[in-house]
């Protein structure tokens, strides 16, 4: 296995033992109940609208379907009401083991543990594969490995549906003398086990006499420090709202736990991504001890209710520093739209479309891309 696959996988076997529900849809908490009643109704609403996706170009899913990427089995189990045949694929057995808990369709649902760069599929064998939020976590060179492996298996006439970001546009740099702000901590583990995830409230307020625009990737984020010295650069991200000067807002940044005991500082900072860390540009940030113990604590806290929440880790101002083993926060990707459809057209499939998609959070443009598998006989083969 490659070292990039390596990562990915050790990642979400992490995520998928600590908060599987949230690792799938990180704007809501599913514990459990009416929760996890919903997390469902939403698996059952995405297929409903990938079927009418499909329906507008006279096409349909098929018998035999396959959810790459499939976590607890949210798609899996919607995918199942419409066909005879669904198998799920995970990188991660953790994220497989609530799925199989979560299956009430007996054997016509399987879960397939896979960690290869390849799909545990025959050539030509299913009628349809559908990823949702899984791409836009994998590393492009691997995301296109797994795009010609879809190819590969659905038949000929059989079809494709995936999301898959594009790009970050670039953002409008907030001019140097608005960028700052008050960071107030308003709740914050003083303990912590290594490596499990936690929450930090903060309040962000606008100290400055410019509005900070809607949309322009501005984040709050945080940095670890020990025995003086700068150990981890790049952690969570959450996104600050647009606020006018005077204004504040609260925000919950989720934080992973350094994975080595001690005594820690936990420095909590804006980022406007691509432009600048506010702290280089004279901004006051803000620290607090955490001492982290060798045992995980229990569960991490529960997701808030924000959407802001949603928001994901991307590309930070500077190149981030090497990060150590235990960085095991989800990363978000993108391959850009010309070259996706470059590639289908170049292997005789047909992208029947390209629609906005927004699931990769307001600031990606990102695509839903429905994509008809052609007769080619350069098709690899396994
Ligand atoms: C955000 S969850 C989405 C789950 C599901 N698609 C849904 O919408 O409910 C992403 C899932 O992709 C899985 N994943 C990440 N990389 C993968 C890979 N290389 N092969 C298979 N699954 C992978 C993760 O383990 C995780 O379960």
């Amino acid at each position: 296995m490659s070292a990039e696959l390596g990562e990915v996988r050790e990642t979400w076997e992490h995520l998928g033992s600590t908060d599987p529900y949230w690792a799938v849809l990180t704007e809501r908490e599913h514990a459990g109940g009416d929760a996890r009643a919903s997390f469902f109704e939403s698996g059952r609403n995405e297929v409903q609208s990938v079927a009418d996706f499909l329906a507008r170009h006279g096409r349909s899913i098929g018998d035999v379907a396959v959810d790459f990427g499939c976590g607890v089995g949210r798609l899996s189990i919607a995918l199942a009401e419409r066909c005879k045949e669904v198998s799920g694929v995970d990188v991660a057995a953790s994220m497989l083991e609530e799925a199989r808990a979560n299956n009430p369709h007996g054997d016509r649902v399987r879960f397939i543990h896979n960690d290869a760069s390849t799909l545990p599929f025959e050539d030509d064998s299913v009628d349809f594969v559908l990823s949702l939020i899984t791409l836009q976590h994998i590393p492009p060179r691997l995301s296109l490995r797994y795009l010609l492996e879809m190819i590969r298996i659905v038949r000929p006439g059989g079809h494709l549906v995936f999301q898959l970001p594009s790009h970050l546009p670039m953002p409008t740099p907030i001019a140097e003398e608005f960028c700052r702000a008050e960071i107030t901590v308003l709740n914050a583990p003083a303990t912590a086990g290594a490596g499990e995830s936690q929450y930090v409230e903060l309040s962000v307020r606008n100290t400055s006499d410019g509005a900070w625009p809607y949309g322009q990737l501005l984040n709050a984020a945080n940095h670890w420090h020990r025995d003086g010295e700068l150990v981890r650069r790049d952690d969570g991200r959450v996104t600050v709202p647009a606020l006018q000067p005077g204004e504040s807002a609260t925000v919950s940044l989720r934080v992973s736990i350094p994975a080595e005991p001690g005594d820690y500082e936990l420095e909590l900072d804006l980022v406007q991504e691509h432009v600048a860390w506010w702290e280089q540009l004279g901004n006051a940030t803000v620290r607090v001890p955490v001492t982290v113990t060798g045992a995980a604590a229990a569960a991490p806290a529960p997701a808030p209710v924000d959407e802001a929440t949603a928001s994901e880790a991307v590309e930070a101002a500077e190149p981030a520093a090497p990060q150590p083993a235990s960085n095991k926060s989800m990363q978000m990707h993108g391959i850009h739209t010309d070259l996706v459809r470059g590639l289908f057209d170049q292997l005789g499939c047909t992208v029947l479309e390209a629609a906005t998609d927004q699931r990769a959070g307001e600031t990606w443009v990102s695509y839903l891309y429905l994509v008809e598998v052609g007769e080619y006989e350069l098709k690899l083969r396994s």
